[in-house]
């Protein structure tokens, strides 16, 4: 099937959001999204069974609205697509057995969709970085940096329907979840991220210096001879300094400096993953980076971000907040641009896939 303006249903259940986006072609009808955030908050972590159950109370609620917000009705839908991983598995069931009924019940063809790459395809759905591309197409030579509770990968785009290759990633932690494991041994709030921003502002990012994970030469090697990890992340190590530092200021009787530990925690990840996605578009020659994720609200990130890809010479692309985090709409505009190119819709026998590669653009 091709058409010019395909009306596609999104649906995204990867984590804790429960997200149903409608989009015609590269515009945004509407992305709505249920959060079942608070109800991780007592465990300081999203709590996978509580997340599929969130899911199941919400999916219909959440598609109801997203259909009336958007006044479309599901016979004028064209296609619908469904996250079908990487992300936790349960949950991910949830989302794409919902997906697999409303096709059977509609006849609508159905995409199962990678989850990494509709966080690059929504970039399509925003207003500021449409107006620097041609015809609804994402600018060429483009990377993405993607950090949220989940992911911290880097990517390369040559097509988002045909080309999307996997340069780098954590070998550990996420991001997200590195700032949310280090708020919790700060005594801060869930999710750890906005209250690391908000608290190392008032601290030194300079006052300890905390390890910068697989920046070693062993793991770097030379841009001719890259070494094992040129482009990946490690944060489990830098987690486990932070508590030895609380640990060491605790056994001396001293009160920790929570801002001071903050803002250097957050330097040694933001330093690391800046440099390593400008590093990568460099070598590459990538000449635009879009970010993505949760962790994309983050200030100082901003900051070293448009610091570190003017400097190189490279576009920094940030889509509005809405689009960053885990929503419907990404998978919805992902659907449209596979629906575009002519990308045969999936066999219904799909399972979703918990580890989905990201060279597996839809199933
Ligand atoms: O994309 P997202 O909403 O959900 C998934 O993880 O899929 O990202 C949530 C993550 C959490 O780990 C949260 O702590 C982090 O994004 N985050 C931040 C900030 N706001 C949210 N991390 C650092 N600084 C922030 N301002
Ligand atoms: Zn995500």
């Amino acid at each position: 099937m091709t058409s010019a303006e395909p009306l596609i249903l999104g649906i995204e259940s990867s984590c804790d959001e429960t997200g149903v986006g409608l989009v015609r072609g590269t515009e945004l009808l509407t992305n709505t999204v249920s959060s079942s955030m608070a109800e991780h908050v007592r465990f300081g972590g999203v709590i996978p069974e509580i997340a599929s159950r969130a899911h199941l109370d919400a999916l219909v609620p959440t598609l109801e609205k997203a259909l009336s917000d958007a006044g479309v009705s599901l016979a004028d839908v064209d296609a619908i697509a469904v996250t079908s991983g990487p992300g936790l598995a349960g949950a991910l069931m949830v989302g794409v057995s919902a997906a697999k009924a409303l096709a059977l019940a509609t006849g609508k063809p159905l995409y199962a969709i990678n989850h990494l790459v509709a966080h690059v395809g929504v970039g399509l759905l925003d207003p500021s970085i449409a107006a620097r591309s041609t015809a609804g197409a994402l600018p060429e030579n483009l990377g993405a940096l993607l950090v949220s509770g989940g992911h911290t990968e880097i990517l390369r785009v040559r097509s988002i329907a045909e080309d999307v290759v996997l340069l780098g990633a954590t070998i550990d932690d996420a991001a997200g979840e590195a700032f949310d494991k280090v708020a919790r041994l700060l005594g801060l709030s869930y999710p750890g991220g906005p209250a690391i921003d908000a608290l190392a502002r008032a601290g030194s990012a300079k006052a300890i210096r905390f390890p910068r994970g697989l920046t070693a030469p062993k793991y770097m090697g030379t841009a001719e001879a890259p070494g094992p990890h040129r482009y990946d992340f490690s944060f489990s190590g830098l987690k486990t300094a932070v508590a030895r530092c609380v640990e060491a200021f605790e056994a001396a009787g001293e009160e920790v400096p929570v801002a001071d530990v903050a803002a250097s925690f957050q330097e040694a990840v933001l330093d690391v993953i800046t440099a390593k996605a400008v590093l990568a578009c460099r070598e590459h020659g990538l000449t635009t980076l879009l970010l993505g994720g949760g962790v994309a609200a983050n200030s100082r990130l901003r900051e070293l971000a448009a610091q570190r890809t003017a400097a190189a010479g490279i576009t920094l692309l940030v889509p509005a907040m809405s689009l960053c985090t885990d929503n419907g709409a990404m998978v919805a505009a992902l659907g449209a641009q596979l629906v575009m190119n002519g990308v045969a819709p999936s066999d219904l026998a799909f399972a979703p896939d918990s580890s989905m590669p990201v060279s597996s653009i839809s199933l």
